[in-house]
Order: C-alpha cells, then structure tokens, then sequence
C-alpha cells in the first residue's frame, strides 16, 4: 500500500511516499532557512508564499523518486495542524485538489502524530507503550504512545518551544539562524558550568517551561555590561570564550530540564522506552544526556535520523497508514488548523 504524505505545516515544503507504513521510497523536503535566516526566525507570510511556489515541484520530485505515479496511491495523508495556518493552508488545497481531482481518497493526519510514529520509520522501532518527546521549535511536548491512536499528552510547554529557545538566545547572541545547530556546535568549546542559569522544573508537572532562560541569559549579558537592551549585538569575534561559555551553560540548563522531566516520567509511569523526535533531538548533548540516563533506568532509546527528527512527509504518511487501516478518512470539508490537540 503506497501512501503520498504532505506536509506544509511550518518553513519546510515536504512530500514522501512510504510503503505499508513503514518503508520510506522517497522523502522530499525544501528548505526555507535562507529565507527566514536574514530575519532571525520565520516570518509566516513569506513561508506560505515558498510553499505554494514549491509544492508542486516537490510532490513530483517525491513521486518521481519513488518510481510512482498518482494512481498507484491508496491515498494521500497531509498534515491539517498544529502549525502555521497559512502554510498549513497550502498542503491541504493542495492534497484535496489531487485527491478530488484524479478520486485518490483523503487523510488528514496530525503533525504531533507523525513525530511520535517516525520511531517507526526506522529499525529498530520501539514497542508500545512509549513514553515520546517531542521537541522541535514549535512544541515541547511529552506523550504516553499506548498504541496507533492512542496518545495521552502528559505535558507540553507553557511558553516557549525548546527550539524556540535556542533561537532567540542565538539572536540574542548575534550568532544567526537556526540558533540550535549553531549553539549545539559552540557550546562543545564552552564551560557547561561556567554560569548558573535557571532550570525551569515546574515541580509535580510534566509541562516545560523555557521564557525564562532567553530573560536570563540577556540579563547576564547586562550585568556583564555587554547589552543595553534585546537588540544590541555581542561582538562575536571579541566575546568568543564568554559566548561559548553562555552556549554551554544555556544548552546544559535546557538538556537538564528535558531529561529530569523524561527521567521522572519514567519512574512515575513505569515505561522503559523513549522515542525523541523533533528538530533538537538533533542535539548532541541532549542525545548522549537521554541515553547515559536511559541506561541508568534500564530503559531504552530511539532516536530516529536527523532526517526523520525535523519536519518531513515520510512521518506524514506513515501516520497516515494506520488511518487508511481504520478507515479514517478526510472530506473535502478539511480545513488547517493552527490550533490542534492530539
Ligand atoms: O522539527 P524542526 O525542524 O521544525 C519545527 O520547529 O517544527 O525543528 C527546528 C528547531 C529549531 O528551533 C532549531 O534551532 C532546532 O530545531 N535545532 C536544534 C538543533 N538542530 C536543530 N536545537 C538544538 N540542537 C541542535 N543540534
Ligand atoms: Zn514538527
């Protein structure tokens, strides 16, 4: 059974088609950091204007990758929300014009989904129950995976996005976008203990919470006499050690918080496995902290390819799968939705 996924629901344009759920035979996706990157963040407007230039190109490019044609498809799964509403507004025109128009049935799939089912895309793929962290700059979420389906959210972020967090703080650094990659890489060169920033435990919570450490961090560049306000720029080539002792020690603060929380879960719920999933799962520190803690628990880890832990449309459809399973499909009624509980 082929499945075509879309997902348009942030700045990547993404189109896969995945066999059975679980074979991914082509997985497209277009960047727009190059846009977005000369702003510091992204700026919606400019995203749904690239995904309604990109979209077509890159379904062909996923179809033609997968040596499949339209009507070789069961279906067509594409993300519905959480996301941005207009870009999210371009995958789905998009997969119910296709799917109206050559009568290829509709499945509206949820982006958290797809993030807890790419453990699967890979072997080895965790068996459920699950305990699933999603972390990426638009969510923080923790969820018990019981089966397909099947999802209890034990907590999510307040305020920020983990991701989100290492993207202001590097703007805040002058240091460019996205900030995670750039922070993960200077943070090896820096002190983890050299500044003790808060950790936001929220105890007897599972939700996060991480406003306050971009406050933090641009208070200590005050008190250091490097800032005035959020808009001045640290002089990068001058302040090297100090960034990449603010880098550590920011990274050290977030990474603790997120493997207390899952570390707590575990006890509390008596699960042994974890899948990560997200754009920071790329993050080294926090992939070795999981593990070295998983280890000491008895528990095991699942972290799929950086590839498959940001954005992506193999996800998409694999979630997809299990809906076509269970005859859940969509109407042409569908509509985006920025706002959009598991
Ligand atoms: O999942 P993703 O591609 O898109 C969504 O936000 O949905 O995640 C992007 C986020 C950005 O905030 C980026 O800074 C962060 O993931 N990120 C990282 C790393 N690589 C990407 N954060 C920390 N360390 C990394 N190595
Ligand atoms: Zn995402």
């Amino acid at each position: 059974m082929l499945i075509l996924g879309i997902d348009t629901s942030c700045d990547d344009t993404s189109a896969s088609v995945v066999e059975n759920g679980v074979r991914i035979l082509s997985n497209i996706v277009s960047s727009q950091t190059d846009i977005h990157a000369k702003y510091g963040g992204i700026v919606p407007e400019l995203a749904s204007r690239r995904h309604i230039e990109m979209i077509l190109t890159v379904v062909d490019e996923a179809l033609n990758r997968a040596d499949v044609s339209l009507p070789d498809l069961s279906a067509i799964a594409v993300c519905h929300g959480p996301g941005l509403i207009g870009s999210l507004l371009v995958g789905c025109s998009f997969a119910k014009a296709v799917s109206y128009s050559k009568q290829i049935p509709l499945i509206a799939v949820n982006h958290l989904e797809g993030h807890i089912l790419s453990a699967f895309l890979e072997n080895p793929s965790p068996e459920f129950p699950f305990l699933s962290l999603i972390v990426s700059g638009g969510h923080t979420s923790l969820y018990i995976a019981e089966g397909y389906g099947r999802y209890i959210e034990l907590g999510r972020t307040r305020d920020d996005a983990a991701g989100e967090a290492y993207d202001k703080v590097s703007k805040l650094l002058g240091l460019g976008y996205p900030g995670g990659p750039i922070i993960d890489k200077l943070a090896e060169q820096g002190n983890p203990h050299a500044i003790d920033f808060p950790r936001a435990y929220l105890p007897e919570s599972f939700d996060f919470s991480f406003s306050g450490i971009k406050t933090a961090v641009l208070n200590f560049l005050k008190s250091e006499g490097k800032m005035q306000n959020a808009k001045d720029r640290v002089d990068e080539a001058t302040d090297s050690k100090l960034i990449n002792d603010i880098a550590a020690s920011f990274q050290a603060s977030v990474v603790d918080v997120l493997v207390r929380k899952t570390e707590w879960a575990l006890k509390k719920k008596g699960i042994k496995r974890i899948a990560l999933s997200g754009g920071v799962s790329a993050n080294s520190s926090l992939r070795k902290k999981i593990k070295e803690m998983a280890d000491t628990k008895g528990a095991e880890v699942f972290i799929p390819s950086v590839s498959l832990c940001t954005d992506n449309a193999a996800m998409i459809a694999a979630a997809g799968y299990h809906h076509f399973i269970n005859k859940d499909f969509a109407g042409l009624e569908l509509n985006p939705r920025a706002y959009l509980p598991l």
